[in-house]
């Protein structure tokens, strides 16, 4: 049993927490992850309507009594969203954990969700950021180092490095990841002091994951040296699976384009379509470099339970080397 301020924090049976990724952890999914002992996170970023949203909250709370979270975006978008609005529905549904991620502090948002008595954390890449949140009131901090799948920042700190620096910087749990695919990676992070583990790139493979399958076979022949990032020029890094996609984004980003060419190459409907159609030809896709050590697709339980396994015996290995 691995027991921690974590899974205390949010009521979990393990202390992982399934990254929120966009078009893919919808209402069916983030219920199969908490149905699974872990916490999966809904990107109210998807859902274009009050009602929309509502409607996927309802379905969770309909097909699981476990707890989950909602994700409120706080990136640059191309079409500016009114978190308020998301904020109205989380209360009124009684949603008890939310994360933010993005590139600005969450500020208005405590303000409003924690005298709700909803449990916050913020995904941030750096110290000096989860030193911020930390000191306007999140209740944990999630950071991922430069491997994982989706946006980066700026700071390039790679996991191994960035989870000790923030454990030592902070006084609230750390949640940490960022190509975390394995039990041993999970007690490698563990050992630096993480409280909980987030998995992105990882989920990808389960049955319950709603992407092509066309796509999920081509994960799972990638290697490690099969993502990039791009739009590092734009000062939105991302990485992703290499596809001819963002070799041809790289192309336009050598010859300094402006972002106005790119975006109709990577504009959330063709990242849509990706997914859900299995067309690798179109849009990106996120994905951390964890990629390389995944070899199967599993159920949600079974991974979790095979994940748990793999950090026992690998501890008590550990503990058979040390003499
Ligand atoms: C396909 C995909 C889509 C993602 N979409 C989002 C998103 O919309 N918002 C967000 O904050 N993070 C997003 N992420 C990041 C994850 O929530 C998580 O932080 C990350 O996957 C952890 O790193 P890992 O992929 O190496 O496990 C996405 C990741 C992936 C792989």
């Amino acid at each position: 049993m691995l027991k921690t301020r974590i899974t205390e924090m949010f009521n979990i049976k393990y202390p992982f927490i399934g990254g929120t990724m966009m078009y893919i952890t919808d209402a069916k999914f983030v219920s199969a992850i908490a149905e699974a002992g872990g916490l999966g996170i809904l990107p109210s970023a998807f859902y274009k309507s009050k009602n929309s949203f509502r409607d996927a909250i309802k379905e969770i709370k309909d097909s699981t009594d476990k707890p989950f979270a909602v994700n409120l975006n706080l990136f640059p978008m191309m079409q500016p969203i009114d978190n308020n609005e998301y904020m109205d529905v989380i209360i009124e549904e009684g949603v008890k954990v939310v994360e933010t991620s993005g590139h600005r502090a969450p500020d208005d948002i405590i303000a409003r969700l924690k005298p709700e008595g909803i449990k916050l954390t913020h995904k941030c890449v750096g110290v000096r950021y989860a030193r911020k949140v930390e000191s306007i009131g999140v209740d944990a901090v999630t950071v991922v180092g430069f491997e994982n799948g989706g946006a980066t920042g700026m700071l390039d700190i790679t996991t191994l490095c960035l989870v000790p620096a923030v454990v030592n910087a902070v006084k609230i749990p750390v949640i940490g990841g960022g190509g975390i695919s394995t039990g041993k990676a999970i007690l490698a992070l563990m050992s630096l002091g993480a409280e909980g583990v987030i998995m992105g790139t990882r989920l990808l493979l389960t049955e319950e994951c709603p992407i092509h399958k066309n796509v999920k076979n081509t994960l799972l022949e990638a290697k490690e040296t099969d993502t990039v990032v791009l739009f590092r020029p734009y000062g939105n890094t991302h990485r992703c699976l290499v596809t001819d996609v963002t070799k041809k984004v790289q192309e336009l980003e050598k010859e300094n384009a402006p972002f106005e060419k790119i975006y109709p190459l990577i504009e959330g409907p063709k990242n849509q379509k990706l997914v859900k159609e299995g067309d690798l030809g179109s849009g990106f896709l996120s994905c951390g470099q964890g990629i390389g050590q995944i070899d199967r697709i599993l159920p949600v339980k079974e991974l979790f339970k095979q994940l748990e396994e793999e950090v026992s015996n690998t501890s008590k290995r550990i503990g058979e080397i040390i003499q």
